[in-house]
């Protein structure tokens, strides 16, 4: 249908990005699979999160917001699609959301971005060019294909920069040596996609990472992070698939090697025990979170902001424009570690220690845990895994069926029963009685 409102108006709309190469990818597996070769099912199995579309070919200068306009006609023949512009980029997303088969598709259509032609485009060469030039601005060969859509050479895959065979050869190449510099999230990127996919980062574009990161692009990231918070939203987003992705471990590792975990602040680097920090806290997280109420990529994120001074890991989280919660966290960090250290040991009965815990949510607790010495973070344990699920025995319904009046002396009551419940004084539920009555 977006072709064909594109048709009509004598433009021309392509397929580009991360659906492209998933598209190949897949055929790639299909073709594989039967010589018993799996090497591309990972990104196969990835297929089609996002379809990103974008509009060219066109000659008038109200063509300029044509991926507006086409959007806008696409919401019109489709009434259930919920449509979202931004102007500023010439940009519209579209969602499916009311189509059970399509489960909620995103649908971005773009304007290629390029100069104008004050004449008409029908010349293919300017075609190819504008929308090459659109490609180019990509970050790698495999993410910089085009599948024109529109009648009448639809189906044509443009490949300017060889990403086809990077693709069969498993190679994450930028298009450009300036690439990182430009955008240094693109570090990030390109580990992601590798570790993601199964590829090599191929060694020139692994000599450009190195020579961004020795010119000091991060600190360009740091400096620069108010003035051009696009640059912010990026690098938070590409933190947060990877320490969300099941793949966390090996990426991290390989931005290490890389020398690249200073993009997120000059000081930070991926010491033996930040490395035992992190595994902690993602253990810990997966035993205890089972009903997924936590961002584990955010906590994971907040264990290494945790390595720098206090000054400049709330600076870093305010930045990445991280949660409210978040930034409180790395805010009060020290005291609240020098609270635990100092009462936990003070604590003798186990009712004492869930009334010094009972305030701190989960991921305040994980984090603290590895900070503090063992003993501590034993006593942080044995909270978690023996103290923070007791169920009470009793509750205010029981209290009115023994015979008491409901008011506010219930709360102290059933607090007190918690407290010897959690001792080991009362067992169940007679005993629980036996020590209202009493
Ligand atoms: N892109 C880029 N530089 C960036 C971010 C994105 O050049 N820093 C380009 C890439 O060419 C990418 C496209 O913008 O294909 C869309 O970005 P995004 O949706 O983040 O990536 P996808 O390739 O679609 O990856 P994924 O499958 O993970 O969504």
């Amino acid at each position: 249908a977006a072709a064909k409102q594109a048709e009509e108006r004598g433009w021309q709309l392509y397929l580009v990005g991360g659906a492209v190469r998933d598209l190949f990818l897949s055929d790639l597996a299909a073709a594989t699979t039967d010589e018993g070769d799996d090497r591309f099912e990972e990104g196969a199995n990835l297929f089609m999160a996002d379809i990103d579309l974008v509009v060219d070919g066109f000659h008038r200068a109200a063509d300029h917001a044509a991926g507006v306009e086409l959007a806008r006609a696409l919401q019109q023949q489709y009434p259930s699609v919920r449509l979202q512009i931004h102007g500023r980029f010439q940009t519209s997303a579209l969602t499916w959301h009311n189509d059970p088969t399509l489960n909620s598709l995103w649908i971005d259509i773009a304007t290629a971005r390029t100069e104008f032609y004050p004449y008409p485009a029908a010349n293919p060469e300017v075609e190819a060019s504008s929308i090459r030039q659109d490609l180019y601005r990509r970050d790698f060969t495999i993410n910089a294909m085009a599948i024109r859509l529109t009648a009448p050479r639809s189906g044509e895959v443009l490949d300017f920069f060889g990403g086809l065979l990077d693709l069969q050869e498993q190679h994450v190449r930028v298009l450009h040596a300036n690439s990182f510099i430009e955008d240094p999230t693109r570090i990030y990127r390109a580990v992601r996609f590798a570790v993601r996919l199964g590829f090599e980062i191929d060694p020139q574009t692994e000599g450009y990472i190195r020579h961004a990161i020795a010119s000091g692009v991060y600190h360009r990231i740091q400096t620069e992070m108010a003035k051009f918070p696009a640059l912010q939203t990026r690098l938070k987003q590409e933190l947060r698939y990877i320490l969300e992705a099941p793949y966390w471990t090996r990426a991290i590792q390989r931005l290490s090697d890389l020398g690249a975990i200073c993009c997120i602040h000059s000081d930070l680097q991926l010491t033996d025990r930040l490395w035992w920090q992190l595994r902690l806290v993602d253990r810990w997280l997966r035993q205890f979170d089972t009903d997924h109420q936590v961002e584990h990529w955010l906590t994971l994120l907040e264990v290494l902001l945790a390595e720098l001074e206090k000054s400049d890991r709330v600076k870093v989280a305010e930045n990445l424009q991280l949660p409210a919660d978040s930034i409180d966290r790395l805010q009060n960090l020290d005291e609240m570690q020098q609270y635990l250290q100092s009462h936990l040991p003070k604590c003798d009965r186990p009712s004492q220690l869930y009334q010094a815990l009972i305030p701190y949510d989960l991921p305040t607790l994980v984090l603290l845990a590895v900070l503090v010495p063992r003993s501590i973070r034993r006593q942080i344990w044995q909270y978690l895994t023996r103290l923070a699920p007791v169920k009470p025995l009793l509750n205010g319904n029981d209290l009115k069926a023994l015979g008491y009046k409901p008011g506010r002396q219930f709360k102290p009551m059933l607090e007190a029963l918690l407290a010897v419940t959690l001792d080991g004084e009362v067992r169940d539920r007679t005993e629980a009685e036996q020590f209202i009555r009493d």
